[in-house]
């Protein structure tokens, strides 16, 4: 099969889009699991995200010619095995959840910085645009993230009776 650049572009494209189905599994996972206000309101906020990172990814290839029949089956391919399945039998699980989130945003901003730049040789703006938009959003999520360290780490200490 012949390769090009924006059959590249389509290719990221459809990594992206599984890749955020298999963040929604996982943030969905863990919203309800995190032992923690404030990092339960930065996931519940970061799903909704998700969700439009999902429609604009799903919307692109769809432009570019992507039925949605093909559509649906990479969103199935995400299957069961969600990232930090696991983590909800253990007691310190408000660090480890917190450590798994902060780790799949980056992997989601490295992906959307290849994507972009892959985008940006093939001339297709269209991408470009969508990946800056997204990647806005990734990179506050992982800041806000970060912003809850502390508290997982004093509920996951909690959890396990490891408090003196
Ligand atoms: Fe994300």
């Amino acid at each position: 099969m012949a390769s090009t650049i924006q059959g590249q572009v389509a290719r990221y494209l459809r990594d992206a889009y599984a890749m955020e189905h298999q963040s929604l599994t996982t943030l969905e996972a863990a919203e309800k699991i995190t032992g923690d206000v404030d990092l339960e309101q930065t996931i519940r906020g970061h799903v909704t995200e998700t969700k439009q990172h999902i429609t604009h990814v799903g919307t692109r290839l769809e432009q570019l010619g992507e039925t949605p029949s093909k559509l649906k089956n990479l969103a199935g391919k995400v299957g069961a095995v969600a990232l930090g399945a696991g983590i909800v039998v253990q007691r310190d699980r408000p660090g480890k959840l917190l450590a798994v989130a902060y780790a799949y945003e980056h992997f989601e901003i490295a992906a959307y910085e290849l994507l972009r730049r892959v985008a940006e040789k093939a001339g297709d703006t269209a991408t470009v645009e969508v990946a800056d938009r997204i990647l806005a959003q990734e990179r506050s999520a992982a800041e806000k993230l970060s912003w809850s360290f502390d508290a997982a780490v004093e509920a996951s200490l909690e959890k396990t009776g490891a408090t003196s």
